[in-house]
């Protein structure tokens, strides 16, 4: 079949999530067959749709436990006999793999039954007659279970189970292109963090090399843990920012004696992965001299405004909106690129920059901001890793014992955030309220 469905859902599949979606189409059963009140008075209809759901969601979860046991074995079976692709194939795919294609892999489990459950306590899900449930009731439903997850985990153990928890910048903890000030209630939550002795990482695109820069975007943050009496200095030297996705490592750093406290620039050799130093500095540049190249034609064809900037950093390239004088309200104001033309640009310098042999040699990541599109080298996956080697070389945080929060998860090559599903557990989130909401309950008790 050739079809413009196929071409459909290939030009689209960018900003689709197969998981999230997969759930919504199971949901659709019920929601359209039951969420009627025919012959049954209202509150029938709703218990009944109700169970309906939690059924599936119950269902999903064993599904969830049964491809990680899947690829647990297949893990095993693999070290044990070498690196045989084959022998891998032959073990076939978990029941899920064969259902949605795109699943990546799972940490842990996921109590999704009683996480369906207790957001239709409050979010009246199958109270709905009309409106069916949504990408972002899924989306909620899979964070709350996720945090479900290490709530009762730290209640049967009598200790917690994360060891470290990420998070992305803009939109995660700050508005788009904000800052960190002081009056944010993340800041609190963060500290939170750090008393509980789990140690915390930004890890962001936005790549500066100089610790300033991070400094006076994070003010808020590292004035509060300089101010905190109850942090030890251990605590306090747990923070670590991670930017450019993977390229610079800054770590909180105050000296008693001088009062003096700040981020502190870590040197590569500390703690690049061993791949990450097999990476050519040629190959590096060579990628973003293309990517810059690739911008600047995107810049003519997709007609984008002659504001529109390609900016070229040490390990980025990309093109941001630029600003125009208006007139009417006699001020500079930003130019807006459409939708559209982002997700163009993005795409295609994916798609682009991933036939290039000198970047198939390296890592990057492009992805489009929302108002911007970069290339960044490296990526988040590697971010996190990173962070789980640095804070415990001789045996490094797990991804199980990883949690990541961030608001960038659609499908590669046009997300960043994405990757990190690679490293460890994610939240994904909306907003920074949501973030705040999260950890309220990731934290309460
Ligand atoms: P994040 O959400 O914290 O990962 O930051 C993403 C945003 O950082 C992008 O949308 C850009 O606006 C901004 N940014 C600033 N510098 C860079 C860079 O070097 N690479 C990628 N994004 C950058
Ligand atoms: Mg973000």
């Amino acid at each position: 079949m050739s079809s413009r469905y196929r071409v459909e859902y290939h030009l689209k599949s960018h900003r689709k999530d197969g998981f999230v979606d997969w759930i919504k189409g199971l949901l659709a059963t019920p929601f359209v067959l039951h969420a009627v009140s025919h012959d049954m008075d209202d509150l029938t209809t709703t218990q009944r749709v109700r169970s309906q759901y939690a059924e599936i969601f119950k269902d999903i979860s064993s599904l969830v436990s049964n491809k990680i046991e899947f690829d647990s074995r297949n893990g095993q079976l693999r070290d044990s006999e070498g690196d045989d692709d084959e022998k891998y194939e032959l073990m076939g795919k978990s029941r899920l793999n064969q259902l949605v294609p795109t699943i990546g892999a799972f940490f842990t489990e996921l109590p999704l039954e009683k996480a369906f459950l207790w957001e239709d306590a409050q979010r009246g899900i199958s109270e709905r007659r009309m409106v069916a449930p949504s990408f972002n009731d899924i989306r909620r439903i899979l964070n709350t279970a996720q945090i479900f997850y290490f709530t009762d985990q730290k209640r049967k153990y009598h200790k917690e189970v994360l060891k470290l928890v990420t998070f992305d910048g803009d939109v995660t903890l700050y508005e788009d292109g904000g800052n960190l000030e002081y009056t944010n209630p993340v800041i609190s939550y963060i500290l939170k963090l750090l008393e509980s002795d789990i140690k915390v990482g930004i890890v962001t695109a936005a790549g500066y090399d100089e610790a300033i820069q991070y400094e006076q975007r994070l003010k808020g943050l590292i004035v509060a843990i300089h101010d905190s009496s109850t942090l030890t200095l251990e605590q306090k030297h747990s923070l670590t920012i991670m930017g450019g996705e993977s390229n610079y490592l800054f770590r909180y750093h105050e000296d008693d004696e001088s009062n003096e406290y700040g981020l502190q620039p870590i040197d590569h050799q500390k703690w690049l992965l061993p791949s990450m130093k097999e990476w050519e500095e040629d190959d590096m540049n060579h990628t973003l001299d293309f990517a810059e190249k690739t911008l600047h034609n995107l810049k003519e064809r997709m007609h984008l405004p002659v504001e529109a900037t390609v900016i070229r950093k040490k390990r980025a390239v990309g093109i941001i909106p630029g600003e125009k004088y208006d007139p009417i309200t006699q001020r500079q104001v930003r130019v807006k690129l459409a939708r559209e033309q982002l997700e163009e640009v993005v795409l295609t310098l994916q798609a682009t920059l991933e036939t290039f042999q000198p970047a198939r040699k390296i890592q990057f990541s492009c992805f489009d901001g929302g108002s911007d599109v970069w290339c960044d080298i490296g990526g988040k996956d590697l971010g996190l890793r990173v962070l789980q080697h640095y804070y415990n070389p001789q045996n490094p945080i797990k991804p199980n014992e990883t949690l990541h929060v961030g608001d960038q998860f659609a499908p590669i090559g046009s997300a960043n955030d994405f990757k990190a599903r690679l490293a460890g557990c994610t939240l994904w989130i909306a907003s920074p309220a949501e973030t705040v909401t999260n950890l309220h309950r990731l934290l309460a008790e």
